[in-house]
């Protein structure tokens, strides 16, 4: 396994790209699977969560061509329709093929996702929103078996705005037949890129982005040429990165307008972000302002920037409360960054950070994957070498960030443990 060797204390400076975002790749991969042809899918991060991906799409018939940058999806051949555990249980988000195979062929069954580090993450509002569709759904040892000779739109209420099953029943919905009203809908930028490339591909959808989206059903629908959104949380990375080194780089290729809750706290911190011509120039303050945050579904501060935020409240000048509202164990990455010889008390959902002069490197251990930027953040501002092992996590979301991190300065390299 590798791990990365960082020596901390230089401030950043020079230009970053930002890869495709994985979030929006994901579910777009999975849509491939409503449309037999060839779909060539491109600005996509090189990533193992993208690599499982196309695994599982190869499994259930597909042909794919590259895995990074380009990626051609020829989906005329997807015939299986089972995704097997072994698969699904390395990335959740391959529950996702559930709701196009179903919509395709009029059955499926894939294994239940099952938890993950930060919580149980259940997809009983997934379920929900099929059978709601008029499938028959089935939970047999592990798996999700599921019927439908013909899906028929419906109006569905999500009890909680579920990025996933935003997209699940977006994607099953638009070739069901009549019309499918989803309420309560989450907002994310990632399902806004999901609907403008089924909308490329025939699809009838109105209020992507909003909480009420409209679905009316076609009969079919075409292959696509698809540029992915940029990654707003890795372009938020580094962000955070230039604010807790006092460092001034400038990030190419990012939508500022889709980070506006992270922004505004940062600006607040005291960190200056200047939007010019698409390039975003973001300069760290010598002390950054402690702020308290609270997780909330987009437009709120989002749950994948909390541990990156709270390794920058370690080094501010006071006291910050943190706040996850999303997910039900997020605070993994506490423990370690109290061996950087970080202040922080964890009381159930809220986290009291306590800004300290400096930090110290130290060897730790990455437990999921946005805990592991948190520590390579906390690694950068610290004094002395820190070592962060099982990285597995990190290169799930972050495309060569060691390398990213090295052409704005950082001492990082990665060697074999
Ligand atoms: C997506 O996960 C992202 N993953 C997550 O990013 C992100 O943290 C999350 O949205 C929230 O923004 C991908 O897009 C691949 P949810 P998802 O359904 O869809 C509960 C990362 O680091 N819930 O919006 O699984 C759930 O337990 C990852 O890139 C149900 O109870 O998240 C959670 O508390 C981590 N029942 C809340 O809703 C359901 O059926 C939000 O989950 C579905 C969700």
């Amino acid at each position: 396994m590798d791990k990365l060797i960082i020596r901390g204390g230089r401030k950043l400076s020079g230009e970053v790209s930002v890869s495709g975002s994985k979030n929006a790749a994901l579910p777009i991969f999975c849509a491939t699977i409503l449309a037999p042809g060839l779909h060539e899918i491109s600005n996509v991060p090189f990533l193992r969560d993208i690599n499982t991906t196309i695994k599982v799409l190869e499994s259930l018939g597909a042909v794919v061509e590259g895995n990074g940058h380009v990626v051609r999806i020829d989906a005329t051949n997807v015939n299986n329709v089972e995704a097997t555990y072994d698969l699904v249980k390395t990335m959740r988000a391959s529950v996702l093929v559930l709701g196009p195979l179903l919509a395709r062929h009029g059955r499926a069954r894939v294994s239940l996702p099952g938890g993950c580090a930060i919580g149980a993450r259940p997809i009983d509002q997934h379920l929900k929103g099929l059978k709601a569709l008029g499938a028959e759904i089935n939970l047999t040892h592990g798996y999700v078996e599921a019927k439908a000779r013909q899906l028929k739109g419906a109006r569905i209420n999500f009890d909680m705005p579920t990025v996933g099953g935003t997209e699940h029943l977006m994607m099953a919905a638009s070739l069901a037949k009549g019309e499918t009203v989803l309420e309560n809908a989450a907002r994310e930028p990632e399902i806004v890129d999901l609907a403008s490339m089924l909308i490329q591909m025939g699809a009838r959808i109105e209020g992507a982005g909003t909480d009420t989206i409209r679905i009316q059903g076609v009969s079919e629908l075409s292959p696509v040429s698809y540029r992915v959104m940029p990654d707003r949380i890795e372009a938020g990375t580094f962000m955070i990165a230039a604010a807790i080194t006092a460092g001034d780089i400038r990030i190419a290729n990012m939508q500022l307008e889709h980070l506006d809750a992270l922004v505004f706290k940062l600006q607040d911190a005291g960190v200056d972000i200047i939007n010019k011509e698409g390039v975003v120039r973001v300069k760290g303050p010598k002390k950054i302002r402690s702020m308290n945050i609270k997780t909330r579904p987009y437009p709120g501060f989002p749950t994948d920037m909390q541990a990156q935020f709270m390794a920058l409240m370690t080094v501010a000048d006071g006291a910050s409360v943190i706040a996850e509202n999303i997910f039900e164990n997020r605070f993994m990455h506490v423990s370690e960054l109290l061996r950087f010889g970080a202040d922080i008390t964890v009381e159930g959902n809220s986290a009291t950070v306590k800004g300290v002069k400096k930090l110290s490197g130290a060897p730790v251990m990455a437990t999921d994957l946005r805990a592991s930027a948190c520590l390579i953040l906390a690694g950068l501002a610290a004094e002395g070498e820190t070592e962060v092992s099982r990285i597995y996590h990190l290169d799930r979301g972050y495309e060569s960030i060691e390398k990213k991190l090295a052409g704005l300065g950082a001492d990082i390299v990665r060697v074999k443990e």
